[in-house]
């Protein structure tokens, strides 16, 4: 009894007297550097967000990050990045992956590794089906670009699109589904016109004067998040493309919140589906956005990396508690499926199926506010959309 005591005052003494927190590790793969930075800064803020907000739902666990650099959106760094924090930091879990080539290039590994491995933010539909670690708290391209499809033909009647992609899985992906559902529907998408890649911002004006050329009802655009939304929302408006008839619709990428303000006028009117705006009207997004601007900073904002991030962080806090810390990778992505959370963005559930999300998708409208500032304001709210590309096994999606 008495080396009992002993014992537990010794250990007592060797944590200060608080009972020893348990330490996770999780990896970070984001672009710390280069185009993407911004983005990261975004969703690492909604991933600390989360932690601050909740901090008693994170206890007894500690969580510790090892971020590593990915850098260029080309997959390279970020293969190289998610090998390092497997073999050499150990970690426990793995979290990130802004652009689709890193998690497509680093799937191999990720399988190999078997640690959950968190997609905070690439929206490729067929990535989940490269690792059956991957959990997916983002979107998919198909999500938004078919529930545009949709909008396009029976809400704005489009009858005619032109569509303008970045050219890379992503790019792709979202013309394929805009595609997909348009057409379905009466639509026809007379041209699909490749604007460049992910690493550079490009001049939009010939891919746009192309589009204009062929005056179509509407001009639906995917381009990444960041400043590439920024560069083709001015390149519409110095065309005069409105003035000639031609929408611009597209995913939310590209009115991303923090870019919106510097878009000026020439965002207003632009319809977008997305699975997030900060201008949500929820108690949870009301709670994210007071919080978020009064730790960032009142002119600052969160997007839907942020969210992303946020997301993402929950869901591994999530599998932290049903693995009772150990997060091995089967029982932790087990953890996962079909799990159900209240988010800013609205309620959101994990297919058991796909390991990838299903939620709410938003008809938006930019407009300028009595604020003088611009705001999403949410036409039509969709619910728990699923990806269409897995339903319908289209591709890569099929299983
Ligand atoms: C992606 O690479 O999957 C990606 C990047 C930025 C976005 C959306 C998708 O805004």
């Amino acid at each position: 009894m008495l080396k009992r005591i002993i014992i537990t005052l010794a250990a007592l003494a060797a944590t200060g007297g608080a009972a020893a927190a348990q330490e996770v590790k999780v990896g970070l793969v984001l672009p710390y550097t280069g185009i993407g930075a911004e983005l990261t800064q975004q969703v690492e803020r909604g991933m600390e967000l989360y932690l601050k907000l909740n901090a008693d739902k994170v206890k007894p666990y500690k969580i510790t990050f090892v971020k590593r650099d990915s850098k260029a959106p080309n997959g390279a760094e970020a293969k190289a990045m998610v090998q390092e924090l497997l073999t050499q930091d150990k970690v426990d879990a793995i979290a990130g992956f802004m652009y689709s080539p890193d998690a497509i290039a680093s799937a191999p590994l990720i399988a190999a590794g078997k640690k959950l491995a968190v997609i905070v933010n690439a929206g490729t539909a067929f990535i989940t089906n490269l690792a059956p670690e991957y959990v997916r708290t983002s979107f998919t391209m198909w999500q938004s670009g078919y529930t545009m499809g949709v909008a396009a033909a029976k809400t704005l009647h489009a009858k005619t699109a032109v569509v303008a992609y970045t050219d890379y899985p992503p790019g792709k992906d979202s013309l394929e589904a805009f595609r997909h559902a348009f057409e379905a529907n009466g639509g026809k998408v007379i041209d699909a016109i490749p604007a460049g890649g992910p690493g550079q911002v490009p001049d939009f004006t010939p891919f746009l004067q192309r589009a204009k050329d062929e005056r179509p009802d509407v001009l639906y655009v995917f381009v990444p998040a960041g400043d590439h939304a920024t560069a083709l929302v001015k390149t519409f408006a110095a065309l005069g493309m409105s003035a000639a008839g031609i929408k611009l619709i597209g995913p939310g990428d590209i009115v991303q919140d923090i870019k919106l303000q510097g878009m000026g006028d020439a965002a207003v009117g632009l319809i977008t589906t997305h699975h997030y705006n900060a201008d949500l009207d929820n108690p949870e997004n009301k709670r994210f956005v007071g919080a978020w601007k009064k730790d960032y900073g009142a002119d600052s904002t969160p997007d839907f990396m942020a969210v992303g991030g946020y997301d993402g962080m929950a869901a591994i806090v999530h599998a932290i508690h049903a693995t009772n810390g150990k997060l091995d990778g089967d029982a932790a992505v087990k953890s996962l499926e079909g799990w159900k959370f209240n988010s800013p963005q609205g309620p959101i559930e994990i297919d058991p199926q796909t390991r990838d999300i299903v939620m709410n998708e938003y008809l938006d409208e930019v407009v300028m506010g009595p604020d003088k500032k611009l705001h999403q304001r949410v036409l039509a709210t969709i619910d728990q959309v699923k990806d269409q590309c897995k339903a319908l096994e289209i591709g890569r999606c099929k299983q």
